[in-house]
C-alpha cells in the first residue's frame, strides 16, 4: 500500500475526517488530556487525529514510515514535530506521557514488538489510546490488502498482548463505526497505561 502516493489526497476524504473527529472527541473527553503534556502519534500519517489534539497539549510528536505523508503533517502547527521512521525503529531521548494512534495497528505485523515499543516510550504512568478495527474480513481496504497485515483484532487477543508488555488498567470501547459499501465496520479504542514506577 503505497501512502507516499496517497498523502496528497488523503484529507479529502469525509469518512476519514469523521473517524478522526470521533477518536479525537473521545480522547479529549476521557481526561487523559493536559496542557503541558507531551504526546507521540504513531502511523500520524497527514495529522488527521493529531491536528485535533494540538490545542489540548504542550506538543505531539508524529512518527510515519511514509514520507509523503509525515511531510504533510509537518504543516499542521508549530507545537507539532515529524520523525519519518518506522515507529518499531524510533528511538527517542525523551519520554512521552501519553500514545496516540488511529488506523495504524493493522498495519504492523509484530503487535508483541509494537506494544514493548510503546511500553519503552513512555514515562511511567503514561498512557496509550489506540484506535483500530474490529475483526473484519478482509473487505475494508477495498483497494487491495498489500500492507495490512491483521484484518482487525479481537479484545481477547489485544488485552493479552498488552498484558504481556508490561500494561495495565486496559480497556476497550467501540467509538465509532465506518459505514462502506452497505457495510459497517466497528472501530474500538484501546486505553491501557504504563505503571507507575516503571
Ligand atoms: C491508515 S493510515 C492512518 C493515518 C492517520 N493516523 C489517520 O488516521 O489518518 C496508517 C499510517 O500508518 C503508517 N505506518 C504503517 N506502518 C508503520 C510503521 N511500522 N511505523 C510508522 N508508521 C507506519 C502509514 O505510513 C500510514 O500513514
Amino acid at each position: 500500500m503505497s501512502f507516499d502516493k496517497r498523502a496528497s489526497t488523503w484529507d479529502a476524504s469525509s469518512r476519514r475526517q469523521e473517524l478522526a473527529k470521533a477518536v479525537a472527541d473521545k480522547i479529549k473527553s476521557s481526561g487523559l488530556l493536559n496542557p503541558g503534556i507531551s504526546l507521540l502519534d504513531v502511523g500520524a500519517g497527514t495529522g488527521l487525529l493529531a491536528r485535533r489534539l494540538l490545542p489540548y497539549v504542550a506538543k505531539i510528536t508524529g512518527v510515519d514510515s511514509s514520507k509523503g505523508m509525515i511531510d504533510e503533517f509537518s504543516k499542521i502547527g508549530e507545537n507539532a514535530v515529524a520523525i519519518h521512521s518506522d515507529i518499531l525503529e524510533y528511538d527517542s531521548t525523551s519520554l512521552y506521557g501519553g500514545i496516540v494512534s488511529s488506523m495504524t495497528m493493522h498495519h504492523i505485523e509484530d503487535i508483541d514488538a509494537l506494544f514493548a515499543k510503546l511500553f519503552s516510550l513512555l514515562e511511567p504512568g503514561g498512557f496509550i489510546t489506540m484506535a483500530d478495527l474490529e475483526k473484519e474480513d478482509g473487505s475494508f481496504h477495498d483497494g487491495g490488502n498489500e500492507g495490512v497485515y491483521h484484518f482487525g483484532f479481537d479484545e481477547e487477543s489485544l488485552k493479552a498482548a498488552l498484558l504481556k508488555a508490561g500494561f495495565e488498567k486496559i480497556s476497550l470501547e467501540r467509538v465509532y463505526e465506518v459505514e462502506k459499501e452497505k457495510r459497517s465496520y466497528p472501530v474500538f479504542l484501546l486505553t491501557a497505561r504504563k505503571p507507575d514506577g516503571r
